[in-house]
């Protein structure tokens, strides 16, 4: 028999924090903004590489709780991006059979954008074979409050019971609940902290930090990403040997 080597284990679900983009843009000498533009263009091809390479959900971290506090021109220009991609993708979503979802407060942000939302996750709710997250206006500990509190209100309304409180009841309550965990988190720009993104659901994922800039970050870069995830070990709290049990019984 030939030594096929080991069939590739693709992560189903993969997040990114999209990072660099001003700096990519600085490092040209142009506007941040134009970064920005170069980095839409990436979350296209990357959301079509993720499903060449076998992944079933991609989640983009492409606008945090905090990104607010940027100045009001950056701001303004994020958004009508946006407004312009979701516009534009529209078409390529439905042809392609890509469902579009999100997760974070979407309903603070604009109301043009918030119909957009809308009208391409009605279109594309049906796709069940991949999936794309959009974390729009996304915070894991304002998601965390705002899970609290609807617990605590079904908790009041006899939904449920806090006796039987488990992760298993609560995370129902989060904006992720019908989505699996991250299994891999990938953040470009050489920064390596997670801001604030998926902090309970990414407990168990792996982590890989690429120093590439998102405008430049390319489906080789993405399977290389790959490729390490699959040289790790996910133990999930037991040893190596319990993983490995026909190993482990010589
Ligand atoms: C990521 O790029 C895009 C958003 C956070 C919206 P940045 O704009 O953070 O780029 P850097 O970190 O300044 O290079
Ligand atoms: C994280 O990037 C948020 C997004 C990618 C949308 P930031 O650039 O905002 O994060 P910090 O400020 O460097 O931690
Ligand atoms: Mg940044």
């Amino acid at each position: 028999m030939s030594h096929a080597p080991a069939p590739t284990h693709v992560p189903h679900h993969v997040a990114i924090i999209m990072d660099g983009n001003g700096r990519w843009a600085k490092s040209r000498g142009l506007p941040r903004i134009e970064g920005h533009r170069r980095g839409v263009e990436t979350v296209r091809t990357t959301t079509f590489a993720a499903r060449d390479l076998g992944v079933k959900v991609l989640t983009l971290y492409a606008f945090s709780v905090e990104n607010w506090k940027r100045p009001q021109d950056e701001v303004g220009a994020l958004m009508g991006l946006l407004e312009y991609y979701l516009k534009k993708e529209l078409e390529t979503f439905v042809r392609d059979r890509v469902r579009l979802r999100t997760i974070g407060r979407t309903d603070e942000m604009p109301a043009s954008i918030q119909k957009l939302l809308r009208t391409t996750m009605e279109e594309t709710k049906n796709f069940a074979d991949y999936t794309l997250v959009l974390a729009l206006n996304y915070g894991a500990r304002t998601e965390a409050v705002d899970a609290a509190r609807a617990y605590a209100a079904a908790v009041a309304a006899g939904k449920e019971k806090l006796n039987d409180s488990s992760w298993e009841t609560f995370s129902r309550y989060l904006t992720t609940a019908d989505l699996p965990d991250p299994d891999l988190v990938i953040r470009t720009s050489g920064e390596t902290r997670i801001s604030n993104f998926l902090l309970l659901q990414a407990a168990y994922a792996e982590f890989i930090f690429t120093p590439v800039l998102w405008p430049d970050f390319t489906k080789a870069d993405l399977a290389a990403a790959i490729a390490e995830f699959n040289k790790r070990e996910r133990r999930f709290g037991l040893t190596s040997e319990q993983l490995k049990p026909a190993a482990a019984t010589k």
